[in-house]
């Protein structure tokens, strides 16, 4: 390979792990090694999720003993791996609602976690997921554009995945039975239009001009993909190359139902580096400043099309 490039095509006949991928995308060490740490642990949040038994909460193991709810337990084995891992400054999760600081003189990135989004569908074997955002500054500092160096997401489904972006492209990994990561999908592209819309919120609450929006999409033929999981809702936009999502200002919640910092941030860079965008129906996602961790936007996010059309009827 002349001049040093490094282009993973030219290892296209060899089983791409992630850690490969990220080293030639030439991917910043300490990063690199912080997504891979964040990776792993999808490994321990699944055996969580399988024990468990398609259960929540509240209930005795054998032994007669507490069990902790599932959320709590994936956010704790975040927690676990990362307080120690040496790359983490601080870490908020919905879990939590507070930042914690990690006392590592050297490190340099703030990590946000949605540790199990979508628990509640656990009983119903339906897909869930862990959402992260990589800052290198505190979330709250300024609007995600400013603040993200990263973003990803594993998916618990009959396959475990786990899709990332350093700032130079959005790429899926699929965990092998060898407990690898191996890259399935590099640069992931959305469509300028794609042909599906996933609704959130009660149509009885929906404002005039999203419910226009939805129509005309209607108009144009768009096929419903709802599941409930923020997680694997945007996964099959990504993976089928276009469409929208939309959680929605209602009547009842006119700031809608995601959080900015644990939810929307990190799907935003996602989308946006697989070509799409995300916007609370005027402004960028990655353009709003967090006015604390519980802020919550509306939210229109997937191909360009879609989401511009939605601007056409909410501004
Ligand atoms: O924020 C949690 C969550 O379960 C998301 O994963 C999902 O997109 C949304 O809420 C579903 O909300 P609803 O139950 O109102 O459709």
């Amino acid at each position: 390979m002349a001049n040093n490039t490094r282009n993973i095509s030219d290892y296209s006949k060899f089983i791409v792990d992630l850690r490969r991928h990220m080293w030639m995308a030439g991917i910043e060490m300490d990063l690199r090694r912080l997504i891979w740490q964040i990776a792993i642990t999808g490994k321990y949040i699944s055996a969580k999720i399988h024990e468990s038994n398609r259960k929540l909460a509240g209930l005795r193991n054998i032994h007669g003993d507490e069990q902790l709810a599932l959320d709590k337990s994936a956010d704790i084995i975040l927690q676990n791996q990362l307080q120690y891992s040496g790359f983490v400054k601080a870490y908020c999760s919905e879990e939590l609602d507070r930042i914690v600081p990690y006392e590592a003189a050297s490190s340099k990135y703030h990590v946000t976690a949605d540790p199990l989004d979508g628990s509640s569908l656990v009983d119903t074997n339906l897909a869930i997921g862990t959402i992260i955002g990589i800052h290198r500054d505190s979330p709250l500092a300024a609007e995600g554009r400013k603040t993200m160096v990263g973003a990803m997401y594993i998916t618990y489904g009959p396959l475990i995945t786990m899709v990332y972006s350093a700032g130079k492209g959005t790429h899926e990994f699929v965990l092998n039975r060898e407990g690898e990561y191996v890259l399935s999908e590099e640069n992931i592209t959305l469509d300028e239009k794609g042909s599906i819309y996933s609704l959130g919120g009660l149509r009885k609450d929906w404002f005039s001009g999203h419910l226009k929006f939805v129509e005309t999409l209607e108009g144009e033929g768009y096929k419903l993909r709802y599941s409930g999981g923020f997680v694997p809702d945007i996964n099959q936009i990504l993976i089928k190359r276009g469409g929208v999502f939309t959680y929605p200002g209602t009547k009842k919640d006119p700031k809608g139902k995601l959080r900015l910092i644990f939810e929307l941030q990190p799907m935003a860079f996602l989308t946006e580096q697989a070509g799409g965008m995300a916007t609370d129906g005027k402004q960028d996602i990655l353009a709003i400043k967090p006015e604390g961790l519980d802020h919550r936007e509306p939210i229109y996010i997937g191909s360009r099309y879609e989401v511009e059309k939605a601007r056409e009827f909410l501004t």
